[in-house]
């Protein structure tokens, strides 16, 4: 389907991996599709006993491709970027990523709904949605001001500031951070979870979830809704036209 998307089980742990450095692994609608069919895929064959997904070396992803959101664009629930999001908050399965350098939009709020988060030495988490004109996805309008306070949750949101690795760790979005071995490092806890019994894993996950899981959905559909009218909005086109001809966007003729 996409070569961006590279899928291989290792150990009964199915690897994910985006590769796709020349768009520093920018996320398609067929990525999107692709990322779905492998979580759905890994969920339902009993011979997997975890997930482990990571990006390049120095990349984890720099979120929605921007030309491909302006092209194939999200119309509803059933678009592949939310059919990604769904299957990925309901896997039932444990969920560990390894992220270093950029994890930027969804390849930050992806993060929230996975169960261990291993950073790299350069790990850089940003959620600029604003500044592109649209507004916080995948429940981290409800997620991170619950993490990090409304003031910083402010900075994160609105000004789209970078979360640093350590940081990450403090604000709970992440476990550790590790060297530059941090994909064998991340693996090794994969494979930690792996080992245990697998029946038991579920109930805890479903567990520590189900208590909050219906506002998470909600707060996901609300945002998803908003989402796609911003995403149409001429900010929204200014802000991606801005950067796909590399200078800075101009909102000074908006209301
Ligand atoms: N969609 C489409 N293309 C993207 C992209 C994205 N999300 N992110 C990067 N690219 C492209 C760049 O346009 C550039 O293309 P070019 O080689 O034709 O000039 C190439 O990937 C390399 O990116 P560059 O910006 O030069 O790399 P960098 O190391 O200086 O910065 C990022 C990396 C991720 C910090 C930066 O590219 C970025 O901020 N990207 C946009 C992130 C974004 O807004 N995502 C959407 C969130 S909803």
């Amino acid at each position: 389907m996409t070569d961006s998307i590279q899928t291989d089980v290792v150990e009964r742990i199915l690897q994910i991996r985006i590769v796709r450095p020349e768009r520093k692994n920018a996320l398609t609608h067929t990525m999107y599709d692709a990322l779905a069919a492998a979580l759905l895929q890994a969920d339902e064959q009993s011979e997997i006993r975890a997930i482990f997904i990571t990006g390049t070396d120095d990349c984890f992803t720099s979120g929605n491709d921007v030309q491909d959101f302006l092209s194939h664009p999200p119309s509803g629930p059933d678009s592949p970027v939310f059919r990604f999001m769904r299957t990925l908050q309901q896997c039932r399965k444990p969920v560990v990523a390894a992220v270093n350098g950029p994890a930027v939009g969804i390849g930050a709020t992806l993060l929230l709904h996975c169960d261990l988060v291993y950073l790299g030495p350069d790990a850089k988490l940003q959620m600029p949605f604003v500044k592109l004109g649209l507004c916080p996805e995948y429940a981290s309008s409800l997620l991170v001001p619950a993490m990090v306070g409304h003031r910083r949750a402010t900075e994160l949101l609105l000004l789209g500031d970078t979360l640093r690795a350590e940081e990450a760790v403090s604000a709970g979005i992440a476990n550790a951070v590790f060297d530059e071995y941090y994909q064998e490092k991340a693996f090794d806890k994969a494979r930690e979870i792996a080992a245990l019994p697998p029946a038991a894993i579920r109930m805890a996950k479903r567990l520590m979830k189900e208590p909050v899981e219906e506002q998470i959905s909600r707060q996901i559909a609300r945002e998803g809704a908003a989402f796609v009218e911003r995403l149409a909005s001429p900010e929204a086109r200014e802000a991606m036209m801005a950067f796909m001809q590399k200078r800075p966007a101009d909102f000074s003729a908006f209301e």
